[in-house]
């Protein structure tokens, strides 16, 4: 899958850009600031609707502008156009010009593995990043997957304000209570169904990855969740079991949501145990299985963006990752310096000039 061409209208930085893409290798160089990331950003947008920079939503429209519309032809069997409009508190999506209504039904068409020098701190990270990254890949493999996880985080909300409810007045009813904790058990375990088989299954390419990269063995990836093997009479004992707290907290203590993953080389778990090349060789592991995942089991090569990794990893590094991509995934990078792009790269690739919200080609 390739995107052929991005028009933006009051985008971050760029009042008006159009730009053709290079349908394998794209470099784009500028100094810090420039806008180099706001255009991989706007490709990330054009496929999953929202930022991978903070939650919210109108920080990607121009200052002083009150709508931001980001465009895009992809190439796939077909070429389609993707059209995002992002006005205030509203968001629009069209292909080939008709409205979608249900954002689920616009995402996982377009399909992108994101590599970011921030992704570098995911193992040290907190459980909200780590969920976030299973949720985004796992949407853009099924939109089934994201209506679900809408659902449960939903109720979840429901559940947390009658908890609260309860906590108030202790003899308000519990047969609404006890229909929202068995609809959020019944969603939970549908959801715990389809990140136990992701995350198995993304073990093994990892396991793997890290082989080639590193020629150690023994890199796995280890589910966390509190449904984990459990059947629903379990859970809903469980439940029962933590309702006092629930109410005293206010909010749900046991569930999906809170969810986490870890990595294990040989038994050690990386967090507390991993030098830091350890942890950095497992996320490009870990982000090598993505676009292998994308390739194996939906049969398509995802767009790559590599956002400001040169200034994290070292050139070996660097070339460690190319290598490892095949030469038909359609690749975007951005650095601050053509000096530590490869020579190999820098022949076979498109190069955007970005300087202040004004971009050259050449
Ligand atoms: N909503 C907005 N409207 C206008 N300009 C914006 C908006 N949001 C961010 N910017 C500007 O975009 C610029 C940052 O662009 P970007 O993050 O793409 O830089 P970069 O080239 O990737 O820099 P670095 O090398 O530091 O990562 C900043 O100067 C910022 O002021
Ligand atoms: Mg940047």
């Amino acid at each position: 899958m390739q995107i052929l061409d991005l028009k933006l209208l009051n985008f971050r930085n760029y009042e008006k850009l159009e730009l053709q893409f290079n349908p394998y290798k794209n470099i784009i160089i500028g100094k810090n600031g420039m806008g180099k990331t706001n255009i991989v950003e706007a490709i990330y947008v054009l496929a999953l609707t929202k930022s991978f920079r903070g939650s919210k939503e109108n920080v990607i429209i121009k200052y002083n502008t009150d709508l931001a519309r980001i465009e895009g032809t992809i190439k796939d069997k077909y070429k389609d156009t993707y059209k995002v409009i992002i006005k205030n508190n509203e968001k629009k999506v069209k292909i080939n010009n008709t409205n979608i209504d249900r954002i689920s039904d616009y995402i996982s068409r377009i399909n992108i593995v994101l590599f970011t020098s921030e992704d570098l701190k995911l193992i040290k990270d907190t459980p909200n990043t780590r969920r976030k990254l299973i949720n985004i890949e796992l949407s853009q493999f099924s939109n089934d997957y994201l209506k679900i996880l809408t659902m449960y985080n939903k109720v979840l909300k429901q559940r947390n304000s009658y908890l609260k409810l309860l906590y108030v007045n202790g003899n308000a009813s519990k047969d609404y209570f006890d229909i929202l904790t068995n609809q959020l058990i019944e969603i939970g375990m549908k959801v715990n169904k389809y990140r136990a088989d992701f995350i198995d299954n993304i073990s093994k390419y990892i396991e793997v990855n890290y082989e080639k990269i590193t020629k150690k063995s023994g890199l796995k990836l280890v589910y966390k969740s509190d449904f984990l093997n459990k059947s629903k009479e379990e859970l809903i004992k469980i439940y029962k079991r933590e309702l006092n707290r629930d109410i005293t907290l206010g909010k749900t203590n046991i569930g999906v949501h809170r969810d986490d993953y870890e990595f294990y080389l040989n038994d050690k778990n990386l967090k507390d145990y991993g030098s830091e090349g350890e942890q950095k060789n497992a996320v490009i592991s870990l982000k090598l299985a993505e676009i292998n995942i994308f390739k194996e089991e939906k049969n398509v090569n995802p767009i790559l963006i590599l956002d400001d990794l040169f200034s994290e990893l070292d050139q070996q590094k660097i070339n460690n990752i190319l290598k490892f991509i095949s030469e038909d995934i359609q690749t975007f990078v951005t650095t601050t310096d053509l000096k530590k792009v490869s020579k190999k790269l820098m022949e076979n690739s498109k190069v955007f000039k970005v300087d202040n919200g004004n971009v050259m080609e050449g």
